[in-house]
């Protein structure tokens, strides 16, 4: 008798964490949304690019090409490295916009796991992606404040020593200074102050800032946030563009020799981490309920986006691998400093300016993203009520977006660039392998459905986009120690967290319902 309850109370629990929600409930919550429907393809473009072009291309590129403590860099087969980090990209693209047409809803891959594989994997998604999002945005927000400070230096005659020099303690967290000082051979006492002789102290004040100010920024509302990202990009797009043909001239093709210094070995860890210069489009999905006419504008603004920053990506890296040796090229701020190493320093200002605007808009849309994704999981009734109230006027959760800036400011003072960009690409790739595995299932489950976009060539093409990020993710999980052994420990602390709060918050709130 007890064992026949107990089988049915497990029966109920397995049923429970397996149970979906149906593709027409997602719509038809997606048509009351409360969400404003301003976006059009355009803007989702430029939300797009805003998302894509930034620390990728102007920080990472340097150790990708360079390496690091933990893995060899790829050296001017950045190229393929590129190439490589495009496919997968592009496969995942695909299938991204055939979902996000298909079920045009604020959420991204979490709900689009909902409908598909059970609440269970959902939570499991979300959490994942607050990986890309939040943990992204404390990488990005750390580049923002080293190219703030190079661009501080473009002031040197005008601005007092203290400010342009301002203290490192200031402006970076404590790991990357002590792997700064171990690096040079500083003492880190005469570096950082250390309250009562024994707690280091160092805080990323720019970073601080710039979230503060974004912050601000997104509560004004959606539209006045795509009109700020968008001056941000034609900044951006003009610098690069002009970086390209500028340094086209600088270009010596010995460079380009040995070109796989490092081999395949080099050519793979390359391609991990300039991975991170490609995500950022699939936070054109988190908009979905807030887009006109989301069936044709989500692949339109998707592919385009793909497509114009593969190409820009190329050019820089053939320009920044033909104008310094690859040995030389700085980890920091790559492409400004090729404009020293030419003899050209304030074209290195000009740079700083460009990349401080590109970092800000993929800060902004990044933001945008992870405030879309957990207002998803709360309207699930996963996450407290508080965080899914908007604002009457703006229509924007007010809460959850100061909540997002600060859970930043926080890990700004914990995570470094390196470690926070691993953990995020990590997390990118599987939500990738999960958008790919989801498209498969919809085939199958739901074949009659009206799909506005069709990926090509399936299963093919899903199987491929799961190879191509599985197969980096192996190869990353081997050689980083550190974040790869942080990856597990947030994947089970969120599974903690669903079994603590989110599996029995959303059968309370179901009950009283
Ligand atoms: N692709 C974005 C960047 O490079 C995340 O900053």
């Amino acid at each position: 008798m007890e064992n026949n309850i107990l089988k049915d109370k497990l029966k109920n629990f397995a049923l429970n964490l397996l149970e979906k929600k149906s593709a027409d409930e997602v719509i038809e919550t997606a048509k009351k949304s409360e969400l404003k429907k301003t976006l059009s393809a355009f803007d989702l473009i430029i939300l797009g690019i805003g998302a894509v072009v930034g620390t990728g291309i102007f920080t990472i590129i340097g150790s990708a090409i360079v390496g690091g403590p933990e893995g060899a860099g790829a050296g001017p087969a950045i190229i393929l490295s590129m190439i490589l980090a495009a496919i997968a990209s592009i496969f995942s693209a695909l299938c991204y916009s055939e979902i996000a047409a298909m079920i045009p809803i604020a959420g991204s891959a979490y709900t689009y796991t909902y409908v598909t594989m059970g609440e269970f994997m959902a939570w499991v998604v979300g959490w994942i992606l607050m990986l890309e999002y939040a943990i992204g945005n404390i990488t990005i927000a750390s580049a923002w404040s080293g190219y703030f400070a190079q661009f501080l230096k473009g002031f040197r005659h005008i601005l007092p020593d203290f400010v342009v020099n301002f203290p490192i303690w200031l402006r970076n967290d404590y790991r990357s200074i002590s792997i700064m000082c171990d690096k040079c051979g500083f003492d880190i006492h005469d570096k950082i102050p250390f309250l009562f002789d024994k707690i280091p102290f160092a805080i990323n004040l720019p970073a601080i800032f710039i979230v503060l100010l974004l912050t601000l920024i997104l509560i004004k509302g959606v539209k006045e946030s795509t009109r700020f990202a968008g001056v941000m990009v034609a900044i951006n797009l003009f610098i690069i563009s002009t970086f390209i043909f500028v340094g086209a001239h600088y270009v010596q093709p010995e460079n380009w020799t040995p070109f796989m210094p490092n081999g395949f070995s080099g050519v793979f860890m390359g391609a991990f981490l300039i991975f991170f210069a490609y995500i950022g489009f699939d936070a054109i999905s988190t908009t979905a309920e807030e887009t006109k006419n989301p069936q044709k504008d989500i692949p339109i603004g998707i592919l385009g986006t793909l497509a114009i920053c593969t190409a820009l990506y190329i050019g820089v890296a053939l320009v920044l691998t033909g104008m310094v040796p690859y040995k030389l090229i700085d980890i920091q701020a790559p492409i400004a400093h090729a404009m020293h190493y030419a003899g050209k320093d304030w074209f290195a200002g000009f740079i700083s300016s460009g990349a401080l605007a590109g970092l800000t808009s993929v800060l902004l849309v990044y933001q945008l993203g992870t405030v879309r994704i957990l207002y998803a999981m709360s309207r699930d009734k996963f996450l407290p009520r508080s965080l899914r109230i908007v604002n009457r006027k703006t229509r924007i959760p007010n809460l959850l977006t100061w909540i997002c800036g600060l859970v930043v400011i926080i890990g700004s003072f914990f995570m470094d660039l390196n470690i926070s960009a691993e953990l995020c690409n990590f997390g990118t790739f599987t939500s990738f392998i999960v958008i790919c595995i989801i498209v498969l299932i919809l085939r199958k489950t739901e074949p009659n459905r009206k799909r506005p976009f069709k990926v090509p060539f399936v299963p093919l093409f899903p199987i491929l986009g799961i190879v191509f990020c599985a197969g980096l993710i192996i190869y990353s999980l081997k050689t980083l120690k550190t974040s790869s052994m942080l990856f597990p420990i947030w994947i089970i602390i969120g599974i903690i967290i669903y079994f603590l709060y989110g599996y029995p918050a959303h059968r309370d709130k179901n009950r009283k319902k």
